[in-house]
């Protein structure tokens, strides 16, 4: 039997690769996807090539995390709680994707991941892969064995030769995930909900006070409801959202400090930096105040937390998911134009807007001067009158 891994290349997941050959007697297939961590995903073919690997892939999946996750999601201007726009849950559907698709070509059995069992990413992780291969079997080390504590996992390590380099070297104090779209930051001193985060933790934004004295203006072109282009350059999805959290990083764009519940049922504090996606999904809620009907943005924005806790909680490929993208995907036909925004210490300001085919913002109607017969204000009066008939009703009652 085989078993495929999603596979890091650090300590934890190194340990788990012994631990399913020991504890199955297993073959183990690593899977290392990058996904745009920044770190280089290379070194680990290596590290898996010394515990004796012989089926390693390595892959970068960067276009195709920010072109079918990252802004299909956006299109709905999703955040979780108010607040988190769901940087790791994102990611999760497409890891577990590629596992079972591995799992497929290699004629393994199961697959295995790193996730503790109790956090958000089991559960992504595990609802994917059985709504892709319902008769697939997953092997959550962490739920099984004892190795509970970081000494028990380096005596491990040492005792089956995990190489030296992966046990030390720049290991942060904090449990982290990165990708395109965010960094996060867990545990350590962040368990206690008071306590604020130290400075040099934050990896990818320099702090508001540090950013630039000076203000840089952007402008994003859209097309049905996707960004394509900044300042008229034309990017790929991956690079879009990468220089987007470069330019956002510099001006101290997309930190995030919050308390969220997790779908197993306990809080956790998290801090995340999500420079990209924060000007993104300023931008993108401007290109739709121009280009989308009243009801339809409204009833977007009705599904929305639905459409969040849905990605939250893993369920990316389930029925109830695939219908609302429907919906969402369709309200963004006419969602075309450009966004001018300027960046400042940590501020993202929308000030300019712009469709030349598609904008339902009509300046003749608005004005404030002579419209010339474009809207008639006496239409007002019986407009007001009918609405107030219920209410005039309702005050006369018991009086
Ligand atoms: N709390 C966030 C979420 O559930 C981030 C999880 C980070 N995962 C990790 N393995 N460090 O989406
Ligand atoms: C973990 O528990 O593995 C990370 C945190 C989470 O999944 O919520």
């Amino acid at each position: 039997n085989k078993v495929v891994l999603a596979y890091s290349g650090g300590l934890d997941t190194s340990v788990i690769l012994k631990w399913l050959e020991e504890t199955y007697g297993c073959e183990v297939v690593t899977f290392t996807a990058d996904i745009g961590q920044g770190e280089e995903v290379e070194p680990a073919r290596a590290k898996a090539q010394a515990l004796g690997v012989k089926e390693i892939y390595i892959e970068d999946l960067r276009e195709e995390f920010a072109r079918d996750f990252v802004f299909p999601m956006f299109r709905a201007n999703t955040v979780y709680e108010g607040e988190y726009l769901l940087g790791t849950s994102i990611a999760r559907p497409l890891i577990a994707k590629r596992l079972v698709e591995i799992a497929h070509e290699t004629g393994a059995d199961a697959v295995s991941h790193g996730a503790t069992g109790k956090g958000n990413d089991q559960v992504r992780f595990e609802l994917g892969a059985y709504a892709l291969k319902p008769g697939i079997r997953v092997i959550a080390p962490w739920r099984e064995w004892d190795l509970n504590s970081r000494e028990k996992l380096l005596a491990y390590a040492e005792k089956h030769g995990i190489p030296v380099e992966m046990k030390r070297g720049t290991r942060s104090p904090y449990s982290m995930d990165a990708n395109l779209l965010h960094i996060s930051y867990e545990g350590n001193q962040l368990e206690d909900p008071w306590f604020e985060a130290e400075e040099d933790m934050w990896r990818w934004t320099v702090s508001p006070e540090a950013a630039p004295d000076r203000p840089q203006y952007l402008e994003i072109r859209f097309e049905n409801g996707d960004p394509v282009a900044i300042d008229d350059e034309p990017l790929s999805p991956a690079s879009l959202l990468s220089r987007l959290n470069q330019v956002g990083g510099a001006h101290g764009i997309g930190r995030l400090d919050l308390v969220e519940n997790r779908y197993v049922g306990m809080k956790s504090r998290g801090c995340y930096e999500t420079p990209g996606g924060s000007i993104l999904l300023r931008a993108h809620r401007a290109i739709e105040s121009i280009t989308l009907d009243r009801e339809a943005a409204h009833l977007k924005d009705e599904l929305m937390p639905r459409y969040a806790s849905l990605i939250y909680n893993g369920y990316w490929w389930s029925p109830e998911r695939r219908m609302l993208q429907a919906l969402i995907d369709a309200s963004q036909a006419h969602v075309n134009g450009v966004v001018r925004l300027k960046l400042y210490k940590g501020n993202v300001t929308v000030v300019g807007r712009k469709s030349e085919a598609d904008t339902l913002f009509d300046a003749h109607i608005a004005t404030f001067e002579d419209d010339a017969g474009a809207y008639d204000q006496k239409d007002a009066e019986g407009f007001i009158k009918l609405n107030a008939l219920r209410l005039r009703i309702g005050a006369r009652r018991g009086r």
